[in-house]
């Protein structure tokens, strides 16, 4: 049985003020308790102070991203090592933004990945398609040439500790929220993906869904037999909208 995972990927937002009172409400919202695992995911430059607002409580921390290397002459990089050294449990790696705002390509990607669990961080892994990759046919191979980098280089076996997130890019912070058929038939290609070079792998690996997921379209989406909790942005910065997803996920 895979225990559902809602991170919230707070993506460039926050301040030291807003961050404490989210916090302050999500902590009040979770004193019930919640079956659901709980990350969230702030800029770099908030990871302390979120450390210290989430030590004792119900949440794990995660990192947006992370450097390929370890330590030395990269400016501006910040390595898994760093992230561990605050508190991190996962890092997002190959977010669709990374990807076409930054030219970070399958196999950079990989290496990201790599880097990751050598620092002992849990990867979530992002793939999807691009709208003219959808209404070509294609996404399934797009999602594969992307899951292929990373298992190519790291073995399937690497799956095994890490989170893998379906975000179709079309979905992403449009409010076109792919439908629960289309999320799962994609979710379902990436567990048969896996399968293919380790079943055990495949059965136990998380695969979130994200793309505008919203408290109204939450569970649907997360009642699907291979989506296994969500990836959020927008909404994660809400607590109430962030709480009512992570309750959906059963
Ligand atoms: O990483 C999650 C993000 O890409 C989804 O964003 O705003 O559509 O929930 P949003």
């Amino acid at each position: 049985m895979r225990q559902p995972l809602v991170a919230g990927n707070w993506k460039m937002n926050g301040s030291l003020k807003a961050n404490e009172a989210l916090l302050g409400d999500l902590r009040k919202a979770l004193s019930g308790g919640i079956k659901a695992e709980v990350a969230v995911c702030p800029p770099f430059v908030y990871l302390p102070q979120v450390a210290g607002l989430i030590d004792g409580q119900p949440m794990a921390l995660g990192a947006q991203d992370l450097s390929d290397q370890d330590a030395g002459a990269f400016t501006g990089e910040v390595s898994g090592t760093m992230l561990k050294d605050l508190g991190c449990e996962y890092v997002i790696v190959g977010h669709s933004e990374r990807r076409s705002l930054y030219g970070e390509g399958d196999e950079f990607t990989a290496r990201k990945f790599a880097a990751a669990r050598r620092h002992g961080l849990k990867p979530i892994l992002c793939v999807g398609e691009l709208l003219e990759e959808r209404e070509s046919g294609v996404t399934e191979q797009v999602v594969a040439r992307q899951l292929d980098a990373v298992m190519d280089l790291e073995g399937v076996s690497a799956l095994a500790d890490a989170v893998i997130a379906y975000e179709p890019v079309w979905a992403i912070g449009t409010g076109k929220t792919a439908s629960p058929e289309q999320a799962q038939a994609v979710h379902a290609f990436i567990r048969a993906r896996v399968a293919e070079r380790d079943a055990q792998v495949a059965e136990g690996l998380r695969i979130l869904y994200g793309g505008s997921v919203k408290a109204d379209n939450a569970a649907e989406l997360f009642s699907q037999p291979d989506i296994d909790g969500g990836l959020i942005g927008g909404a994660s910065l809400k607590a109430d909208d962030f709480m009512a997803i992570c309750r959906a996920a059963e």
